[in-house]
C-alpha cells in the first residue's frame, strides 16, 4: 500500500502515459470551461441584478464576432479531442500481430486465464516484461469487465462473444485486476492480480508446475471426440469445409457474402452453425451449444488456428462446392 493516494494509478504499460495525457487534457479543458461558466453565471447575476420594479435594460441585437469566437475555440478544442481520441482508440483496439494470445473467461465469480502454452491461472495472469498480450476475453454467465487500472485496459467480457484488448508491460511487479461490471453478491471479490515477471522468470514460472495441454492440442482431441472429423475432413470429401488454412481469411458464404474467418465466425459456426453458411455446403451441421464450454470453445478456435494450409501456393478454399 502506498502511504498516500494517488491522483492515477501506476503506469505499468506502453500506452498509459498516453491515455493519461489525454485524460488530463480533457479534464483540464473542461475544467477551465465549467470554472469559466461559473464565474462568467456569477458575475452577469450580479452585474445585471434587476435594480427597480421599473428596470428596462436596453436591447441586444447579437454580435458576428462572439458567437463566431465562441463556435471556433469549442470546435477546434473537440477536434483536438476527436483526433488525439481516435488515435489512442486504435492503438489500444489494435493488437500488434505478434501478440502472444491469453484467453480469458469470467464466471461469476472468478477471471480463468489460459496461457498460450495452456497453462491455466485463476485469477492470476503472469506475463513477461516487453511482450505484447491479447488478451481474448469472453464471459460464461453475466456480463463483466477486465480492468487493470495500471495498464489503463477496461473490457467487458460478454456471454458469446470475443472482446479483444492489448497491453505491452513495461514494469516489473503485481497489480490489480478488478472486474468492472457489476454482476452479482460477489462482484466486488471478483478481484485477482496480473504478475509482471522478467521473460526468464516468466519461463522459469512457465515451467513450473505440471505440463500442460496447450489449447491447440486439447482443441484436436475435441476436433477427434466430438467428431467434427468426420465432416471437415482434410481432404475435401467430407460435407462441410476443410478447415486447414481458413483462419483470418475471407470465407465466400451461401447468402453471397463474405465474412472474416476470425475467433467470432468459428465460434459462432460452432454454436450455430446454421447462422452463416459456408458456399457451397448445406447446412447439415449441428449446433453445440451447451455441449461444449468456453474453455473448449477456445481449445477448439485455437486448434483450427494452428491448421495451415496444404501448400502456400494452393491455400485450401474454403467455398468448395461439395460434390
Ligand atoms: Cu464480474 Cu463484476
Amino acid at each position: 500500500m502506498s502511504p498516500a493516494m494517488p491522483f492515477l494509478p501506476e503506469r505499468a504499460a506502453s500506452f498509459a502515459g498516453e491515455v493519461d495525457a489525454l485524460f488530463l487534457f480533457i479534464l483540464s479543458v473542461t475544467g477551465v470551461f465549467a470554472l469559466g461558466i461559473w464565474v462568467a453565471l456569477i458575475f452577469l447575476a450580479v452585474r445585471y441584478r434587476r435594480r427597480s420594479e421599473a428596470d428596462r435594460p436596453a436591447e441586444i441585437h447579437g454580435s458576428l464576432v462572439l458567437e463566431l469566437t465562441w463556435t471556433i475555440i469549442p470546435l477546434l478544442l473537440m477536434s483536438v479531442m476527436f483526433v488525439w481520441g481516435a488515435k489512442v482508440y486504435f492503438q489500444l483496439n489494435r493488437p500488434p500481430d505478434d501478440a502472444m494470445t491469453v484467453s480469458v473467461v469470467g464466471k461469476r465469480w472468478m477471471w480463468k486465464i489460459q496461457q498460450p502454452t495452456g497453462q491455466r491461472e485463476i485469477n492470476e495472469l503472469h506475463v513477461p516484461i516487453g511482450r505484447a498480450v491479447k488478451l481474448v476475453i469472453t464471459s460464461e454467465d453475466t456480463i463483466h469487465s477486465f480492468f487493470v487500472p495500471a495498464f489503463r485496459i477496461k473490457k467487458d467480457a460478454v456471454p458469446g462473444r470475443y472482446n479483444l484488448a492489448w497491453f505491452r508491460a513495461t514494469k516489473v511487479g503485481t497489480y490489480h485486476l478488478f472486474c468492472a461490471e457489476y454482476c452479482g453478491t460477489e462482484h466486488a471479490r471478483m478481484t485477482g492480480r496480473v504478475v509482471v515477471m522478467e521473460p526468464d522468470a516468466y519461463q522459469t514460472w512457465l515451467a513450473g508446475g505440471p505440463a500442460p495441454e496447450s489449447p491447440v492440442v486439447a482443441g484436436e482431441k475435441l476436433f477427434t471426440e466430438l467428431n467434427c472429423i468426420t465432416c471437415h475432413r482434410p481432404d475435401s470429401a467430407g460435407r462441410g469445409p476443410v478447415l486447414a488454412g481458413i483462419f483470418g481469411r475471407p470465407v465466400k458464404l451461401a447468402s453471397g457474402d463474405t465474412v472474416v474467418a476470425d475467433e467470432a465466425y468459428v465460434r459462432e459456426s460452432i454454436v450455430t452453425p446454421a447462422a452463416k453458411v459456408a458456399f457451397g455446403y448445406q447446412p447439415v451441421m449441428p449446433t453445440f451449444q451447451g455441449q461444449v464450454s468456453e474453455e473448449q470453445l477456445i481449445a477448439l478456435i485455437a486448434y483450427i488456428q494452428s491448421l495451415q494450409a496444404p501448400s502456400a501456393a494452393a491455400p485450401a478454399k474454403a467455398g468448395r462446392p461439395s460434390r
